[in-house]
């Protein structure tokens, strides 16, 4: 890669203004991304999708794919679904229940572990000891499962998790997650390179013009009312944090804030009232939510009796996509204890609010006319999300 564009970029950035254009629109730029991205822990999936023996589903990022699958031995393992003879795919659907993974062209099978099983009409010689699945770094932090789609399997190690897995399992514990299952999910496409999708996801300068639904619920719609005090919250038991990590590339980002909901809200709901069943030990969490979040692709919201998880995946420099996924306590019966349309309605009529004003964000970003703005003092979020990147895609250029 050559290191001169971005070179150039990122000595044009000024402190506290939105990105230059470049940064959104040129492949050089897009092509490092991808680079930086794939190093860093991505949500994958939860552990209810891959609670059998032999389930498995594929998390895509790129064109890395990786088989998440639950062993005979009960271990979750992530292996890279490309076939060791010539490449193929080797699981195509996007989930299911296998003893083994045969390929399709030309059926070599592979164990659940990703070891070779068999290969026909191989010489003599052919050892199949040195052909199973490559297997992808995975963590399971309290119910969620991320993996990392490093290019580099064997040199390059996943950042750690050292400060953001005890504060994520604190939380989930808290919050049932472990035990919860996926009530609905729904997948947006935005026309837009995927910072602008962060750096809108970051801020809520925007919640009081375009989340008329949100702001009326969310104290967070408001001004000041971000206050990270870094002390243990008196409901949930967790201090706020936010840790970008900017002084180093070996950490992963992690971030976690409780919020308010209006006066007599209960919950992220159409009138305030309770959803479905609460999902946690404890019903602390009734007329506020939590948000968290773990790298730079993968957010999650908690409520009292719902959570809520954002996957995002870029997919080109102009296409993003943005994957939601609701989740309920898991003994919630759909139709009984929740209604899937009042569930979803939040975040639903957010996200689309949110795919229209990404894309008409993208539309002026691609205009010649376009220059970097400043920042307002509702933005901090995404200034600090913006700083980081800018740090580790001076580190990624520097790497061969
Ligand atoms: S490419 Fe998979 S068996 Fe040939
Ligand atoms: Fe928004």
């Amino acid at each position: 890669m050559s290191a001169s564009p971005l070179a150039g970029l990122l000595a044009s950035v000024r402190e506290g203004w939105s990105l230059p254009r470049e940064a959104y629109l040129a492949e050089a730029t897009f092509a490092a991304d991808m680079t930086l991205l794939s190093r860093r822990w991505t949500f994958a999936g939860h552990v209810s999708e891959v609670g059998r023996l032999g389930s498995w589903i594929l998390a895509r990022f790129g064109d890395e794919e990786a088989i998440i699958v639950r062993g005979e031995d009960g271990a979750l393992r992530a292996l890279a679904n490309v076939c060791r003879h010539r490449g193929s795919r080797v699981c195509v659907a996007s989930r299911g229940v296998s003893r083994l993974f045969t390929c399709p062209y030309h059926a070599w099978s592979y164990r659940l572990d990703g070891s070779l099983q068999a290969a026909r009409e191989m010489p003599e010689d052919f050892d199949p000891a040195g052909f199973g699945l490559k297997p992808l770094p995975l963590v399971e932090i309290g119910g969620l499962i991320f993996v990392t789609f490093t290019p580099d399997f064997a040199s390059l190690e996943p950042p750690s998790l050292d400060l953001a897995r005890p504060v994520l399992e604190a939380l989930t514990a808290r919050l049932g997650w472990r035990e919860a299952k996926i009530a609905h999910r729904e997948a947006y496409e935005v026309a837009a390179n995927w910072k602008l999708v962060m750096e809108n996801y970051h801020e809520c300068y925007h919640c009081g013009p375009a989340h008329p639904e949100f702001a009326q619920l969310h104290a967070l719609a408001r001004p000041g009312a971000r206050g990270l005090t870094g002390a243990p919250d008196p409901l949930t038991g967790l201090a706020d944090l936010e840790d970008w990590g900017i002084d180093g590339l070996e950490r992963e980002t992690v971030r976690v804030m409780r919020s308010q909901l209006s006066a007599d809200c209960a919950t992220g709901s159409r009138e305030g009232a309770p959803l479905a069943p609460p999902m946690g030990p404890s019903p602390a969490l009734w007329g506020h939510c939590v948000f968290a979040e773990l790298g730079y692709l993968s957010a999650f919201l908690a409520y009292a009796d719902h959570g809520v998880i954002y996957r995002f995946e870029p997919l080109a420099p102009l296409r993003t996509r943005m994957e939601v996924i609701w989740l309920t306590s898991g003994a919630a019966r759909e139709g009984e204890d929740y209604d899937v349309e009042a569930l979803s309605w939040l975040w639903r009529v957010t996200s689309e609010a949110d795919k229209t004003i990404i894309e008409r964000n993208q539309a002026g970003v691609k205009s010649r006319a376009y220059e970097p703005g400043p920042f307002s003092g509702m933005e901090p979020g995404t200034q600090q999300y913006v700083a980081r990147y800018l740090a580790d895609l001076a580190r990624v250029t520097r790497t061969p």
